[in-house]
């Protein structure tokens, strides 16, 4: 067993480590704020080859490995979660889906534009009525010979309105359930989809999370991910690695906390001393620390799986569901740490401990992540 990093891997840490720094930094606490989208540090991003790390150099990737990836996005997520969001979803869920499922046609007009960051890319599945419960789609994809017709409503679409490209998930037979469900990639622009208005967040504010609506939208039947029926396997096959990149995340929000937690220990005076120096405060950055280990194991394994080609859904599944435990709990404790400045945005914690509720939410609640894991060690 190895646990240490490789060169390349190492480089990669410090390069997502400094443009976290110097370039998400700066303006994080206005964006927040301000519920802006970081339209610059996106193009930025895509430009260091973060927006399409796994894909193949032939698309345009940056042909890396998965564990690359989840270092990348611990680094970024430490800083800031609205940014690292779209670097998951454009990774893990629309340009690993389009590369591993999508014929080449397809690859050549989406992939390369979204492996590069010329535009990014959503995906498409809740619903006002599909949260959780992802086989209940209301929206269809009626088949007319050489089109589908898309009619239905999605819901807190990440990338919503920035994205120039959506990965729409639909019914297309209803008697044959999930097995009547396709993926469908529908371009910005397309007659009858309109934006809805964007969500009102507690945290990754910057992000842009909005609702989608499809009024009698054609799409061409070439623009069909796999064959007639795929799309429920796609969505599912899909989100398991979205689910490591999620937990990447969460694992990089709450050490991001600590981190700034451990900083202010060591400067802050109270009782004549550094806070650091009373064991209430000490005990509270080793589980801190502790805690972030085991979830950054639980992390690497999923991504190691990944690599190696092995099953993920339970490594990944476990993976997000105990980091985003521990990016709440970690931020919660890192915002009592700084004490009245914890609850002030200058000292960033409080909108660490915002932006990782999300995690316990997205790309499969904690509840489903215990489903995936329980159906996993019960019946396999
Ligand atoms: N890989 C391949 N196939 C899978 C699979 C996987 N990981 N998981 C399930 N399937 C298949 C099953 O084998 C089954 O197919 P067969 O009938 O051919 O065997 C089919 O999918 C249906 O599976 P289930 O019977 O298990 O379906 P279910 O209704 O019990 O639900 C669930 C399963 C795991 C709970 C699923 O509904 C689920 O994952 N729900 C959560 C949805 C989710 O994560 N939403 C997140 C939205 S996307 C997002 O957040 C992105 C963003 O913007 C950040």
């Amino acid at each position: 067993m190895d646990f240490t990093l490789s060169e390349e891997q190492l480089m990669i840490q410090q390069a997502a480590r400094d443009f976290a720094q110097n370039e998400l930094l700066p303006g994080v606490i206005e964006r927040d704020d301000a519920q802006r989208f970081p339209t610059e540090e996106v193009k930025k991003m895509g430009d260091l080859g973060f927006l399409g790390m796994m894909v193949d150099p032939k698309y345009g990737g940056s042909g890396l490995d998965t564990m690359s990836y989840v270092i990348a996005m611990e680094e970024l997520s430490k800083v800031d979660a609205s940014s690292s969001v779209v670097v998951s979803v454009n990774n893990s869920l629309v340009c690993w889906g389009l590369e591993t499922f999508g014929n080449e046609a397809q690859k050549e007009k989406y992939l390369t534009p979204l492996a590069t960051g010329e535009m990014i890319g959503a995906f498409c599945l809740s619903e006002p009525e599909a949260g959780s419960d992802a086989t209940s789609q209301k929206t269809t994809a009626i088949d007319k010979g050489d089109h589908y017709v898309l009619n239905g409503t999605k819901n807190w679409i990440t990338n919503g309105n920035s994205a120039g490209v959506h990965l729409v998930i639909a019914q297309t037979d209803v008697e044959k359930g999930h097995k009547g469900i396709n993926a469908l990639i529908v371009e910005k622009g397309t007659p009858g989809f309109e934006i809805g208005p964007k969500e009102n967040k507690l945290g990754i504010r910057g992000s842009d999370t909005h609702s989608l609506l499809f009024n009698d939208v054609k799409v061409p039947k070439e623009n069909r991910i796999g064959e007639d029926g795929f799309g429920f396997k796609f969505a599912m096959k899909t989100l398991a690695g979205g689910r490591i990149g999620i937990a990447a995340q969460a694992l990089g929000i709450a050490a991001g906390a600590y981190e700034l937690a451990r900083k202010y220990a060591k400067e802050r005076k109270a009782f004549g001393t550094e806070i650091a120096n009373h064991q209430a405060i000490a005990f509270k950055l080793a589980d801190m620390h502790t805690q972030i280990a085991a979830a950054r194991h639980l992390v690497y394994k999923a991504a190691w799986d990944k690599d190696q080609g092995n099953n993920y859904d339970l490594s990944g599944a476990m993976a997000k569901l105990y980091a985003s435990q521990v990016a709440m709990e970690t931020t919660v404790e890192a915002v009592q740490v700084h004490g009245g400045n914890g609850f002030v945005k200058d000292y960033h914690v409080e909108r660490l401990m915002r932006d990782a509720k999300i995690t316990q939410i997205y790309e499969g609640t904690s509840e489903i992540q215990k489903i995936v894991i329980s159906r996993s060690i019960l019946h396999n």
